[in-house]
């Protein structure tokens, strides 16, 4: 059987481990071998689940296992050899040791070593399903998105690299004075971009995995799902869910009227940009949802008795393609009609129009300087036409 990956994302503080664990607790409940595991760097799922998780997965209950991966685990896995070249290429630069050592972790490295431990959990096929705690959705965006900038490295650098290490390595390095990298160096990084792009590739398996993205009604947190939506869909990251977490009940009271109404606003405009990925919501609780009863309630608050590892939408409503002339924006919409689209532009936003229907796509930065040529509705998609954008014909600077 498949291992099936459920990915929670979204901006900061929305309730994503909360979600994630609520998810895992239940599917555990109901019978699957369940594998909760943070990628966030700052994990949070023992304080969820109420109980000590550590850097192996630990049973929790029947079924359900968490995992927080551990930073300094990951990096003597992935990158000791890598990390020991940096240390060597930052002491010979003049930098005392201790700090070399520091320096090689990079930014956004241990993260990306949380990712690649969903790699080995698919691999060691022990969990039926694999509830990913995600960090919040840019950073997650970004690493997801490494492997197609780094295969240019594996295809064109690290060969060369390689052969003038062999030819020359010792001269060039009297020559050049800089430590170059040894082939265990290039071994190491090549490894370490496979099982990134292995990770990659399970993701973005649409008959795997689905990412989820939380959030709370409000501008801010949509405005990110939906910039985070648009980036999902174009590097083909399979959306399937969007969780409105935190919405206030009627029994709120009247000191939360203001805030009610803006989220009974917020509800159908999120229904509309984000169809036809369906939109579920979970109430705000009026006690702290932690320890596994209270998420499982949780749990059941976001999927009653349907099954939360169901696919709830298949598709690819998003896309981008590429011709000699430009770009076309495919976007599948809930509804056919002949009716005219309207386009208009502000910032990155691009504003279409089609009758009743209206939504705020934001655009990937690749379009950012594209004019727009028109659009037009065919059957379910409506297709946005963009010219080259200037910079690229020209092949100079923004200004240029
Ligand atoms: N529906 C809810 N009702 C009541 N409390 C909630 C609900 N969802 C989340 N919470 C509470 O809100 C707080 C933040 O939730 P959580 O830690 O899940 O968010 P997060 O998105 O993972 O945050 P971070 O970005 O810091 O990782 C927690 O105290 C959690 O118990
Ligand atoms: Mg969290």
């Amino acid at each position: 059987m498949t291992t099936r990956i459920l990915l929670y994302t979204g901006k900061g503080g929305v309730g994503k481990t909360s979600i994630a664990a609520a998810t895992a607790v239940l599917c555990a409940r109901r019978g699957l071998r369940t594998l909760v595991v943070s990628t966030d760097i700052a994990h949070s799922l023992a304080d969820a689940l109420d109980t000590p998780v550590g850097p192996t997965p630990r049973l929790i209950e029947p079924n359900l296992w968490a995992h927080e991966p551990d930073v300094f685990f990951n990096i003597s896995k992935y990158w000791r050899t890598i990390s020991s070249y940096f240390s060597s290429l930052f002491s010979w630069g003049g930098l005392d040791e201790v700090m070399a050592e520091e320096m090689t972790v990079l930014p956004g490295m241990d993260e990306l070593g949380n990712l690649l431990w969903i790699g080995d959990h698919v691999d060691k096929a022990e969990y039926d399903l694999i509830v990913v705690d995600a960090a919040p959705t840019g950073e997650t965006v970004r690493l997801l998105s490494l492997p197609e900038a780094s295969r240019w490295w594996i295809e064109k650098i690290a060969p060369i690299g390689r052969r003038v290490q062999r030819l020359g390595g010792p001269v060039l390095r009297r020559i050049v004075g800089v430590p170059l990298p040894t082939d265990e160096v290039y071994d190491s990084a090549e490894l370490l971009l496979e099982r990134l792009k292995y990770v990659h590739d399970l993701l973005a398996d649409p008959d795997r995995s689905s990412v989820r993205l939380v959030l709370n009604l409000e501008r801010v947190s949509i405005q990110e799902a939906q910039r985070s939506f648009t980036y999902f869909h174009m590097y083909g990251f399979p959306t399937d869910l969007i969780v409105a977490n935190r919405v206030l009940p009627a029994a709120s009271g009247a000191y939360f009227d203001a805030w009610r109404e803006a989220q009974a606003r917020y509800l159908p405009m999120v229904e509309q940009q984000f169809a036809p990925v369906p939109v579920r919501t979970v109430p705000f609780f009026d006690k702290e949802m932690v320890g596994v009863d209270r998420l499982a309630e949780l749990g059941h608050a976001l999927f009653g008795d349907s099954d939360p590892k169901e696919f709830l939408y298949r598709g690819r409503p998003y896309s981008i393609s590429r011709d000699a002339n430009g770009y076309t924006l495919a976007l599948e919409l809930p509804f056919a009609t002949r009716e005219d689209v309207s386009l208009s532009r502000s910032g990155d936003e691009l504003v279409l129009q089609v009758g009743s229907w209206r939504r705020n796509l934001v655009l990937p930065r690749l379009l950012l300087d594209a004019p727009t040529q028109g659009a037009k509705m065919d059957d379910r998609v409506l297709k946005v036409r963009f010219a080259e954008p200037p910079r690229a014909k020209t092949g100079g600077s923004r200004n240029g």
